[in-house]
């Protein structure tokens, strides 16, 4: 049984893979500000206490890996997790993110057993992150309207991971999630509106027009920046939109289909929840 640390263990990947872990009989523990010890990335006084006694570690960067100062940060928490024993680290990354490979080589290089996960846009930004509120008001404004995404569920990333943390088989192995169709937003707005039964009102904006948007809304610039470079050089780019097939050749079966995350997604009603304006 082994010890892992799971960092933003009560995100969307990391919630996933806590489950996972705990069902198998290994001992977890979450790494974020609200776990006790704490682990805070701004904070680099809480890293050795959240690393102390583990074997494994799960790394979620907050907020991406491509953001200034990511490097340095990863670059720190691998040298406290080497000083402490760890033998396995598991970086989440970004699919076609070309910031993102400067802290996957550190990750590599560190010395300590590693995979790299580098994920598609995820499924569950509909449900649990960037997307929701939207579309439980009822009125959703996207760039990139008709650009096809191969989304990935957050539970097939969850099994791979858990699958890279526990085995040396996946040592020095980058792995490529997407799912096996394609989606673009207008589509996927219609499959949630008719799983919902519900009128959802789509609109194409620009880029500029979008990020303006959420500066008008307080977002900090920072979280301004980093969608629309999510946008531009991630979403917008022709080698993003490509199915792998790493999914089926970690875990032996297809990935999970993005109408079946709909459709049980639905069932859960979180789409329906009413939202002030
Ligand atoms: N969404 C996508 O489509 C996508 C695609 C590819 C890659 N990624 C990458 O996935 C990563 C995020 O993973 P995720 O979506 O599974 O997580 P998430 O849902 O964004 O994670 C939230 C978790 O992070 C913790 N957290 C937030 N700020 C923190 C901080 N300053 N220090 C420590 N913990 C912090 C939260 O707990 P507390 O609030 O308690 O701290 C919570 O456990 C990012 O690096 C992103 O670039 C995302």
């Amino acid at each position: 049984m082994k010890n892992v640390l799971v960092l933003g263990g009560t995100g969307k990947t990391g919630r996933r893979i806590v489950e996972r872990l705990q069902q198998q009989g290994h001992k977890v523990r979450i790494g974020s500000r609200g776990a006790t010890p704490k682990f805070d990335w701004e904070d680099q006084s809480t890293w050795e206490k959240a690393l102390e006694g583990m074997d494994s570690v799960y790394i979620t960067y907050q907020p991406d890996l491509a953001v200034p100062g990511a490097k340095e940060a990863i670059e720190g928490l691998t040298k406290e997790a080497k000083k402490q024993g760890v033998e396995k680290l598991v970086l989440l990354s970004g699919k076609g993110e070309r910031e993102a490979e400067l802290c996957e080589e550190i990750v590599m290089n560190s010395g300590i057993g590693c995979t790299i996960v580098r994920a598609s846009w995820f499924s569950q930004n509909f449900s649990e992150s960037f997307f929701l509120d939207a579309i439980q008001y009822g009125v959703v404004a996207l760039p990139l309207a008709d650009t096809n995404v191969p989304y990935v569920d957050a539970d097939d990333i969850a099994e791979v991971a858990v699958e890279a943390l526990l085995s040396e088989k996946h040592n020095g192995e980058i792995y490529e999630l997407t799912g096996s169709e394609f989606y673009t937003f207008r589509q996927v707005i219609q499959e949630i509106a008719k799983a919902t039964d519900r009128e959802i009102d789509f609109s194409e904006v620009s880029v500029e027009q979008y990020t303006q948007m959420l500066k008008e809304h307080g977002v900090p610039d920072g979280y301004v920046w980093l969608i629309g470079y999510l946008f531009t050089e991630v979403l917008d780019n022709e080698e993003n939109q490509v199915m792998t097939h790493d999914v089926e050749k970690v875990l032996g079966r297809k990935p999970r289909l993005f109408i079946d995350f709909v459709k049980e997604t639905a069932k859960t009603g979180v789409w329906n929840q009413k939202v002030e304006a």
